[in-house]
This record gives structure tokens, C-alpha cells and sequence, in this order.
């Protein structure tokens, strides 16, 4: 099959998973908890994995799938082709403000990124890239970005990450935001980096993101020539949790170098 009818399965699976989300708040969600008393999780995520991962199963058998809720297949290694996929990223805001969440899928061939998307469900605004043919707001082609200092701009960023943490030193950062224009927090990974290639912010940074939470993004922000990579300036960790940043040229190596000391 080509990518280009992949491309149009994905997309239209992804509309169809959104319906069930919105559907979903007619019925009763029972919230879960998972590692700790915030790390949140309901029927729906998991009904929206295993939506994903059955008709994926069924029509691309030969494919693998990582998804959050584990569902998917142990993946261990990026060979073949693997569908990475968050089916609600933003569960605190899915389950506490019912929009602010989006699905969020990235198609890796031997790791490298060939189609992402990202679905913000309650807005219906959706984002998706083709490796070499540019990223897409509802079907509209993103502009390239162009460079802003750090003066003029908006970084998304959790208020966790300002507080003392076992990651990284926490003074760098404060005087980042003092420098910076101004910051702001959505509670979805894939909302910051569609944000990002839609310059809506101009850096994302997290200590702490999954694959799931990025991959889709970070075909989407490549296309529209933003820098993401981890904080030690390696490509994005997709096997693995790991730290996260995204931006603009230029702002990229201007937060790397003046603000994130890691411990
Ligand atoms: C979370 C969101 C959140 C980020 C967390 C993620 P989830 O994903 O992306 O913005 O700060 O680290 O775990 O659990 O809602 O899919
Ligand atoms: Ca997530
Ligand atoms: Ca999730």
C-alpha cells in the first residue's frame, strides 16, 4: 500500500476515533488511576486504543503499534513500520474540562516519520504532515517558521518544570521566563507542538514526555522547520520516556545553550 492511502486511512480512522470521544461524554466515564493519583486514565482511552489497534491489526497486519495504554505490541525496536499513537493526550483536561485534548498519531518507517497527525477532538481542528510534503491546519499548508529571539517569545512550558525538580536546575529556567515574552500551559503535549508549527507558541519544553505524546507532533513541526529534539540535543526518544523540546530555529539553540542545565 502506498503512503499516500495510508495517509488517507489514518486521517479517516482518526475522524472516526474523534466521533466516539464526543459521543463518549452521553455515557458514563470511569476514571482510572495509573503510576500516581494524577496520572489519570478512563474507559474511553483504552476503548479508543483498542478501536485503533483492531482495525490496524486487520488491515495492516504486518505493521506494529505502540500506543499508551499498552494494548499495542512491546516495542522495543523502531525496524518496520510502527504506528505510534496517544488516543487521548490530555486525559486531566479530557476528564476535568472536556476539550483540551487531541489524539495524537505519528507513522514511523525504521524510525524515521513519515506521516503525523494530530486531532484536537472538541475544536475539530486537525494537523497532520507527509514527510517531504509539508504540514497541513485543516488543509491548509503551514507557512515555514522563521527565527524570533527569545525576547519576543511565547514558550509553553508546565509550572512544574519552574519549581525545583530532579531533572534539571530550576534558576536557568525562571530567568528564561523572565526574559521570555510570556509562557503559557495547555495539558497536552500534541496541542503545544500543533501550537508550535502553527507559531501560536514558539518553544515547547517538557522534563518528562513518552513517545506517544510527540511523535505525531514531531513529523508535523519538522515539516514547518522546527528543531525538536531532546535536551541533550539528540533526536526525540521514541522508545522510550524521555526529556523534550521543541522550537524555532535559532530560539532552539538560544534556550539549549543559555537555560537547560541538566542534573
Ligand atoms: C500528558 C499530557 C501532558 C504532559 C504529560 C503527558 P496524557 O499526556 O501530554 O501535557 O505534561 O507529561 O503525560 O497522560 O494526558 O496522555
Ligand atoms: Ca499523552
Ligand atoms: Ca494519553
Amino acid at each position: 500500500m502506498s503512503w499516500g492511502s495510508i495517509d488517507r486511512y489514518a486521517k479517516s480512522i482518526i475522524k472516526e476515533a474523534g466521533h466516539k470521544i464526543r459521543n463518549s461524554f452521553f455515557s458514563h466515564i470511569d476514571i482510572d488511576t495509573k503510576s500516581d493519583a494524577n496520572d489519570l486514565v478512563t474507559n474511553i482511552d483504552r476503548e479508543v486504543e483498542k478501536f485503533f489497534i483492531d482495525r490496524i491489526k486487520r488491515d495492516f497486519p504486518d505493521h506494529r503499534i505502540l500506543g499508551e495504554e499498552g494494548a499495542g505490541d512491546q516495542v522495543t525496536s523502531l525496524d518496520g513500520v510502527i504506528w505510534i499513537l496517544d488516543p487521548i493526550d490530555g486525559t486531566m483536561n479530557f476528564i476535568h474540562q472536556r476539550r483540551n485534548f487531541a489524539i495524537s498519531l505519528g507513522i514511523y518507517a525504521d524510525g524515521v516519520g513519515m506521516l503525523g497527525y494530530i486531532y484536537d477532538v472538541m475544536r475539530d481542528d486537525f494537523y497532520n504532515a507527509a514527510k517531504g510534503e509539508g504540514a497541513y491546519f485543516n488543509d491548509e499548508r503551514l507557512p515555514q517558521l522563521e527565527i524570533t529571539p527569545l525576547h519576543e517569545a511565547v514558550i509553553g512550558i508546565n509550572a512544574s518544570w519552574v519549581a525545583p525538580n530532579r531533572y534539571m536546575d530550576n534558576e536557568p529556567i525562571i530567568r528564561m521566563i523572565r526574559q521570555c515574552r510570556g509562557t503559557r500551559s495547555y495539558g497536552s503535549a500534541a496541542i503545544e507542538l500543533a501550537y508550535v508549527s502553527t507559531q501560536r507558541i514558539d518553544a515547547y519544553l517538557s522534563m518528562r514526555l513518552a513517545p506517544w505524546d510527540v511523535a505525531g507532533g514531531i513529523v508535523i513541526a519538522q515539516e514547518v522547520g522546527a528543531i525538536a529534539t531532546t535536551m541533550k540535543g539528540e533526536p526525540p526518544n521514541l522508545l522510550s520516556q524521555d526529556t523534550f523540546i521543541v522550537a524555532r530555529p535559532g530560539l532552539h539553540e538560544e534556550i539549549m545553550k543559555n537555560y537547560i542545565h541538566l542534573k
